[in-house]
């Protein structure tokens, strides 16, 4: 196996047995010429610098040092990164792009659990299961046969916003139910929201429209504050705010100040500042189901990243293209 391209691990080296559990590790060890036991985590560690010089193939993850204009030059045979988790922003740089690398990332595999995490956001808060759960927590009792008139997932109005991997992915995972699903996404048209069983609207109607709005869309500084308190306040009565994106989308403030209020409920796995400070209300709030930025990969979830690399790698030695390649060109619009 001699013509095996020389592949190097860099990342938190923790997280190597996870993404790569052994027949994992078998079969990419089948195609490529890496060392299990020799994970870069500072690309001028006198060791990392030796396999730089002679590596092609970077296998990256969390906690995965810079690819900047030093490691370049300290790589001339590098040609490949594999990044076996989701956003690549941080760690390719310019200089990295400028070398014309080819980088494929995991965000498929890690939108997976992102958008499992948002179904069943949407199916419960739609049934209602959150406010009934605290009620009956609260009172001890219940009355059988009640109807509550709030609850149920037919017909309800599902406000997506982002066409994004994850949206997408939420939207295909909505489909077999009874649901209106709007989206609002400036990157998409009319035929290709249809396409995805959904009606375009702008994002104002879709705030206003929705019985719940799930956010989906990168952190961009045209994305910062997209949530504000205009945008909250103009939510119906009741509607349920599901935020597995990213903080700096929803004004915490407005939102804390608007959840306080009582009139709007929300599933909150992200935030600004993360963690939230301890005194915060979103900690106590009975309208507001707060979990600490798991949506995606998490335990055996890592795997499904690293087999999406591993996959990568063997399409490279059998001379396909990537399936997963990063296009530099629409990365500015991109998490
Ligand atoms: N909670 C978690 O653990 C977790 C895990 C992974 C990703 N995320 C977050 O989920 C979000 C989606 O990630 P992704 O990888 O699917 O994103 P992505 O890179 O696929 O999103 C890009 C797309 O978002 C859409 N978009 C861009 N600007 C928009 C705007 N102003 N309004 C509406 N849509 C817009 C466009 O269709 C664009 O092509 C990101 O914020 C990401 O950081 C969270």
């Amino acid at each position: 196996m001699a013509d095996r391209p020389r592949a190097l691990f860099a990342m938190n080296p923790e997280h190597l047995p996870r993404l790569f559990p052994e027949p994992l590790l078998r079969r990419l060890t089948a195609v490529l010429d890496i060392d299990p036991g020799a994970v870069a985590e500072h690309f001028d560690e006198p060791r990392a610098a030796a396999a730089l010089a002679e590596t092609e193939v970077i296998v990256s993850s969390w906690g995965a040092p810079r690819i900047d204009a030093a490691a370049i030059e300290a790589a001339p045979l590098l040609h490949t990164v594999l990044h076996a988790a989701g956003s690549v922003k941080w760690h390719i740089t310019p200089a990295a792009w400028e070398r014309g690398l080819a980088v494929s990332s995991s965000a498929e595999a890690n939108a997976v659990p992102v958008a499992e995490y948002t179904l069943a956001s949407i199916l419960l808060a739609g049934k209602g299961i959150f406010h009934l759960r605290e009620d009956f927590k609260a009172k001890r009792s219940f009355t059988l046969g009640l109807v509550h008139p709030q609850v149920g997932n037919f017909g309800r109005v599902i406000g997506i916003i982002g066409a994004s991997k994850i949206g997408r992915r939420v939207i295909e995972l909505l489909r077999p139910f009874d649901l209106d699903i709007l989206l609002a996404d400036p990157f998409v048209d009319e035929a290709e929201a249809a396409a995805l069983g959904t009606r375009l609207v702008g994002l104002d109607e879709l705030v206003a429209t929705a019985d719940i709005v799930s956010v989906h869309a990168p952190d961009l500084r045209e994305t910062a504050g997209l949530i504000d308190a205009g945008r909250l306040a103009a939510m119906k009565d009741g509607a349920v705010l599901v935020n597995t994106a990213r903080g700096n989308l929803v004004d915490t403030d407005a939102l804390t100040a608007e959840l306080q209020g009582g009139r709007l409920s929300a599933v909150i796995d992200v935030t600004t500042p993360e963690p939230l400070p301890s005194e915060s209300p979103l900690f106590d709030l009975p309208n507001v189901f707060l979990t600490p930025h798991v949506a995606g990969s998490q335990g055996n979830e890592l795997s499904r990243m690293g087999l999406y690399m591993v996959e990568e790698a063997e399409r490279l030695a059998s001379g396909e293209p990537l399936a997963h390649r990063v296009d530099p060109a629409i990365l500015w619009r991109q998490a």
